[in-house]
């Protein structure tokens, strides 16, 4: 994705860790950074090689069950030309991001819960997914870019994370935040971009059946650069909302506020739902190209999601809805 900027694994099944094995969170809040040294999961990297590099605890959930209500008429995009062709900003602002993004270690990886709630939670993302019962949804995908593809996501929807977090009636919307870490995401040192990447939801967006949170992607753990270990999948919304390797959920009764937003809000706002009719300042949103297929194919309201989502805008009108 471009802003007019003013100036421009996987391992054999035998080798992993039972979950049980994998981290000791409470020893980590406790003792922090020297205490990583002490877990088995550690060690275990020692073993591998580095904290990158490690086997996926979660790996024995997948493939998840597939929920057959949500299917697509487009064949799913290749797993090779999807995991090959992805936004990823904190790494590079190519679409060649795959071998840079393999840096992120994604265990042990804390989930924060705060803001507008019961009580303010952190939570392994481990004990998170298992608290889940994960599916496997198909869905298209459609980049501001005027580019899609079609993916097979597995993970849950984000309307049980609500659940879990146990908002208060006050809280309008849900703010989440991307993990922060210039030495493994070089695109973090690009200081003119307003880091962490954050995305925003209503409350009512959040919990639409639609609004999934994907911990999986083609039957195993989703891959880095789409995000791993915990992604968002708004699919009737441009790409940019649907943000990835999310730490952070807070709600709020202020609307968030987008890394693109902030850095572009003239071509990048909050509700940012696909619309052919409307144009991105720069190109039209008409038609878009199908990744892998050599097709352009016209662009559908609400990305063809409408029956679900529509009536989350009625007496919405008067906003910015499109872009
Ligand atoms: N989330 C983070 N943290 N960083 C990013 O650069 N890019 C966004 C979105 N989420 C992005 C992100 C954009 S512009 C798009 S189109 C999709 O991720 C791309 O997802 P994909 O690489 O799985 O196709």
């Amino acid at each position: 994705m471009t802003v007019i900027r003013r100036r421009g694994w996987e391992i054999p099944e035998r080798l992993a860790t039972p979950e049980h094995l994998v981290f000791d969170r409470r020893a980590l809040l406790a003792g922090g950074a020297s205490l990583l040294a002490m877990t088995p999961y550690a060690a275990q990297a020692q073993r591998v090689g580095d904290l990158a590099n490690l086997p996926d605890p979660s790996a024995d959930l997948y493939p998840a069950k597939r929920n057959e209500k949500y299917t697509i008429e487009r064949p799913i995009t290749a797993e090779k030309i999807n995991t090959n062709y992805n936004n990823f900003y904190e790494f590079n602002s190519s679409k060649n991001v795959a071998a840079q993004a393999q840096k992120l270690p994604i265990r042990p990886w804390t989930v924060k819960i705060d803001g507008m709630v019961e009580k303010p939670i952190e939570i392994g993302i481990d004990e998170l997914i298992r608290k889940m019962t994960l599916e496997e949804r198909t869905y298209r995908h459609r980049c501001v870019e005027a580019w899609s593809m079609a993916i097979a996501w597995s993970g849950f929807p984000f309307a049980k994370l609500v659940e879990f977090a146990k908002p208060l009636g006050s809280a309008k919307f849900v703010r989440m935040e991307t993990f922060m870490d210039p030495k493994v995401a070089p695109g973090q040192r690009q200081t003119w971009y307003p880091w962490p990447y954050v995305e925003g939801l209503t409350m009512a967006e959040a919990t639409n059946e639609l609004a999934f949170l994907a911990t999986g992607a083609y039957g195993k753990p989703i891959s880095k650069q789409q995000g791993a270990p915990l992604r968002l999948a708004v699919p009737w919304k441009y790409g940019f909302k649907s943000i990835k390797s999310i730490v952070r959920f807070s709600f709020t009764d202020k609307q968030p506020k987008g890394m693109w937003e902030k850095l572009q809000a003239s071509e990048y706002g909050f509700w940012a739902n696909v619309n052919p009719a409307v144009p991105h300042p720069r190109w039209s949103q008409a038609t878009e190209e199908v990744i892998g297929t050599g097709e352009r194919v016209p662009t559908q309201i609400f990305n063809g999601y409408g029956e679900y989502v529509a009536g989350l805008y009625k007496g919405l009108e008067k906003e910015r809805l499109w872009a």
